[in-house]
């Protein structure tokens, strides 16, 4: 399969840093991690990889804006592009041994998401994504899952931790989607949560409160491995709302029905 030269530079990028967060994650005890609020943490992992990830696209796309979780936004001098970057999406499983984190980064051009990579350097998986070009799983290209019954189905899904708000509503959502599947899970990673959509692993998947760099590269995943992904109000306001829904055609219309039940949020 062979790879474009924007797609060979985020790669690049994201095994490099996987490199790093895998030598770390052998040596977790000894990191120095901090509170960024309640059930918030950061390590010297997550801020090491984003250096790698923001240094390699930086030499490679000299100019190019960058949006990343530890850093915020490094504004560049060219309008037209702009990085999204998690350096490390899981960093609660990361501290705690499980090996479910990955390195996202996506790529917007005038707006548009136009490229995405996501690496869990802990099972070697690759997961790239371009524009009209299609998803690929290493070497496979990805297709979501083709069940169209919820009854079938496995979902994926995220919950509030102590700190974060709409735990109310995140009981709700799962009592209006429990009693319809054969599973919901809680993985940890949404940018792997999302990601195992396009490769049909999970059939849906739906989070709320989440921040542009956990779901960019994984939307152009779902969508270019024929999946369909909106917010909680079937638009495409993700990055604003933080919310997402994910599966085939038919999952993404159960799920949005379902989710639809909850009333929001006071
Ligand atoms: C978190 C993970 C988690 C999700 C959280 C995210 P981080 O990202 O994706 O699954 O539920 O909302 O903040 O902090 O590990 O990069
Ligand atoms: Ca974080
Ligand atoms: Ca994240
Ligand atoms: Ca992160």
């Amino acid at each position: 399969m062979a790879r474009s030269a924007i797609i060979n530079v985020m790669v690049q990028a994201a095994m490099k840093a996987g490199r790093s967060l895998a030598r770390d994650f052998g040596e977790v005890q000894n990191l120095q991690v901090s509170l960024k609020g309640p059930g918030d943490y950061v390590s010297q992992a997550d801020r090491k990889a984003e250096q790698i990830v923001h240094d390699e696209l930086a030499k490679a796309r000299p100019g190019y804006s960058f949006l990343m979780e530890e850093s915020g936004t490094v504004a560049g001098d060219d309008p037209q592009h702009r990085w999204l970057v998690d350096p490390l999406d899981g960093t609660t499983n990361f501290l705690h041994g499980i090996p479910l984190f990955a390195v996202s980064i996506a790529l917007e051009r005038q707006g548009q998401l136009v490229a995405g990579v996501i690496y869990n350097p802990a099972m070697d998986e690759l997961y790239t994504a371009e524009r009209g070009g299609g998803a690929f799983l290493n070497d496979r290209r990805m297709r979501v899952a083709a069940r169209s019954q919820m009854s079938d189905t496995v979902i994926g899904t995220g919950i509030p931790h102590l700190g974060r708000g709409h735990h109310g509503r995140a009981l709700l959502d799962l009592r209006n989607v429990m009693g319809e599947t054969s599973g919901i899970r809680r993985l940890g990673a949404a940018a792997l949560d999302i990601a195992y959509v396009a490769a049909g692993r999970l059939d849906g998947f739906w989070e709320d409160d989440l921040k542009p760099w956990d779901t960019a590269a994984g939307i152009l995943m779902v969508r270019e491995a024929g999946g369909f992904v909106t917010d909680r109000d079937g638009k495409q306001n993700m990055f604003d709302t933080g919310s997402i829904i994910c599966g085939n055609e038919a999952i993404h219309r159960s799920l949005l029905k379902l989710l639809q039940k909850t009333a929001p949020p006071a």
